[in-house]
């Protein structure tokens, strides 16, 4: 049996949902790699006939534009014919082109997919936790991402701590430099009294040196003050993105039914603004922005035009209209409209990456800003520049506008905060 697929990642399921399609399937189908293996327009790729084969790639595709219930359908499809041409070969390995020592580490992928999907775009931890499980099993060579996203989904799920704490552990055994993976297992050591192991972790975070771990650690003693007054039980630091976009749209409640606007800054895809359309009534009215042609500058190790659709506005649902075109422009002369003049902002999801992005945004909404008004920030803790990109501009921007604000939640996997202007 080959190195399983999964043991040579050593990112968090997490961080794997933000690069694109391209790079989280298995490494050794090299097939999943080359776009040119891809059909350009967009769906089943050209050569995969084999109907487990084009459902697994299929799921690869609509999670990196954002469909994430496609994708959820597909990679379970792949994840049924894959365990029946496991279980029943005679009937079904025809439905793929992997013989019998592939398609383990292949089900045990779409396991871990699904599992990913589940915790973070359904909010259904306990569904993310049983599919991390069979992914463990299913894997000759269970992985650091499988055990470490099965540490993060119990604990969103209010599970024992004992049992996140055993599940990081063995991600940490496994990729002892997953610098999330020690940072994961040190938080949650600490939050169950294991002051010694928790201060070995963080001294060996700290002793890298390196500005990722730095980060981690800082993040981590940003977020212990802010929540001190939250009590542990209640304190849940691994939502995924729909359950903090939940919280923030809950808390709003009150300004969103009296008329207040609803936006989004940086939409791409779309995925994001599809869990919004999800979770708010059909009527209401959502408005996302985005020059849809990415980044304007680079990010991090991220070039100018990541998240790029080229030009492509996403169709997600009838209540939700864009404004393409860079925030500077678009955002002013959205709120200059009649029908808007004088309505305050009630909830905005503000996932534009960029210092100067996020200040563009902020600044042109600054006279909506009222109390109650939610702001949900996706990258705002927990990577390398996190003080120097969102995080900085709304601090920033509270002490040029004069705002008030308190935190509501952070999540240490999603990297995503939540501010209440009071
Ligand atoms: C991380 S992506 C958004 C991801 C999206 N929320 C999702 O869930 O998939 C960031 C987006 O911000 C957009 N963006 C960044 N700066 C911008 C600016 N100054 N004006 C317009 N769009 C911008 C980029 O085009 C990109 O699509």
């Amino acid at each position: 049996m080959g190195a399983s697929p999964l043991g040579a990642q050593t990112g968090t399921a997490m961080d794997f949902a933000r690069r694109p399609g391209p790079d989280t399937p298995p490494s050794h189908d090299p097939s999943l790699h080359d776009p040119s293996f891809h059909d350009p327009s967009f769906g089943y790729p050209a050569l995969a006939t084999q109907e487990a084969d084009r459902s697994f790639s299929a799921g690869v595709h609509y999670e990196s534009a954002g469909l994430f219930r496609p994708a959820l359908q597909s990679f379970h499809s792949a994840a049924t014919l894959y365990k029946c041409a496991l279980d029943h070969p005679p009937e079904f390995s025809h439905t793929t082109r992997h013989g019998p020592g592939q398609i383990r580490p292949l089900l045990a992928y779409a396991c871990v997919r699904l599992a990913h999907l589940e915790h973070d775009a359904l909010d259904d931890p306990a569904a993310a936790s049983r599919l991390y499980l069979d992914a463990i099993e299913l894997d000759p060579e269970p992985s650091a991402v499988s055990f470490d996203g099965l540490g993060t989904s119990l604990e969103a799920n209010g599970g024992p701590r004992e049992e996140a704490l055993e599940a990081y552990r063995k991600a940490h055994e496994r990729s002892p430099s997953a610098q999330a993976v020690a940072f994961h297992l040190a938080v949650c050591a600490e939050r169950s009294g294991d002051g010694v192991l928790s201060r070995e972790l963080f001294d060996r975070l700290r002793s890298l040196g390196g500005v990722g771990a730095n980060s981690l650690v800082d993040s981590w003693g940003y977020v212990r003050w802010h929540m001190r007054k939250t009590g542990a039980e209640e304190l849940n630091l691994h939502r995924g993105t729909r359950a903090m976009l939940e919280l923030g749209l809950e808390r709003a409640r009150p300004l969103i039914e009296s008329g207040g606007l609803v936006c989004e800054f940086g939409v791409s895809y779309g995925r994001s603004t599809r869990i919004l359309a999800e979770l708010l009534p059909p009527a209401q009215r959502i408005v996302g922005f985005d020059s849809f042609e990415g980044l304007p500058q680079a990010w991090g190790g991220e070039p100018a035009g990541s998240y790029t659709t080229n030009g492509e506005v996403p169709s997600v649902a009838p209540n939700v209209e864009f404004r393409a075109g860079l925030f500077a422009d678009t955002v002013p002369a959205f709120l200059a409209e009649p029908d808007q003049s004088s309505s305050p902002l009630a909830f905005a999801n503000v996932d534009c990456d960029l210092y100067s992005s996020t200040n563009d945004v902020l600044e042109a909404i600054q006279s909506r800003v009222v109390a109650g008004t939610i702001l949900v920030f996706d990258e705002y803790i927990c990577h390398p520049t996190w003080r120097q990109d969102e995080f900085r501009s709304f601090r920033e921007s509270c002490k040029r506008f004069g705002w008030s604000y308190e935190y509501l939640a952070f999540s240490l996997t999603s990297k995503q905060a939540i501010v209440r202007i009071i």
